[in-house]
């Protein structure tokens, strides 16, 4: 132990991931038939090339399949709050916002965050061409003012993480984060959604 000095690693951001494959291909069979065109929830257009996006109302609807997905990711959430808070207890979640979009070939999606609310996800239910590029890419938090051999360690560059079928990622909404372009030639489809935590108690486990 260092006796000279006290060090506070401070202003850590996390990002998990979990992987549910059989829920993924259940949630795809829900919707694959579903013709959407362009933007449909009408949010943010300018930011989006040639995908295509529901509304912003996936998780309200009524269907085994969707309650299934919620609680799942319901348990995601708390599972990332009780590691990353260091305590074990219940939230009320909130499924604020929730859509799914298409990548069509040559896709992009530009840097954004969400709004309104604190955790966000993207689970990706059928990945295209894996290898194909558009990795969902974060951009550091930090922005540092300059740049010399003192600043290496920031880290300042974007961490990329590849699509996979069954992949959830969950991450703090302050985020900002774009889709690089997606060259693959089959279709890529992925839900997200946004989460509001409005309430905990002390868990019954
Ligand atoms: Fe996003």
């Amino acid at each position: 132990m260092n006796t000279r000095y006290i060090k506070n690693t401070i202003f850590c951001t996390h990002i998990f991931q979990f992987k549910n494959e059989p829920l993924a291909r259940k949630l795809l069979d829900h919707i694959q038939n579903e013709r959407i065109e362009g933007i449909e929830s009408n949010v943010a257009p300018n930011l989006k090339q040639n995908l295509s996006e529901s509304k912003f109302d996936l998780f309200d609807r009524d269907h085994k399949i969707i309650q299934i997905t919620k609680n799942y990711i319901a348990s995601c959430i708390k599972e990332v709050l009780n590691d990353i808070q260091n305590e074990k207890f219940d939230y009320h979640i909130q499924f604020y916002e929730s859509w799914y979009h298409i990548c069509k070939p040559n896709s992009v999606h530009e840097v954004h965050n969400h709004a309104n609310c604190s955790w966000c996800g993207v689970f990706y239910l059928k990945s295209g061409d894996p290898d194909s590029g558009g990795k969902t890419m974060f951009n550091s938090p930090i922005s540092s003012n300059y740049g010399d051999f003192g600043t290496l360690h920031l880290n300042e560059e974007a961490i990329s993480v590849t699509a996979a079928d069954g992949k959830l990622l969950l991450f703090p909404s302050y985020l900002r984060h774009y889709q690089s372009l997606y060259v693959g030639t089959q279709d890529r489809v992925v839900v997200a959604f946004n989460s509001r935590i409005l309430g905990k108690y002390t868990s019954k486990s």
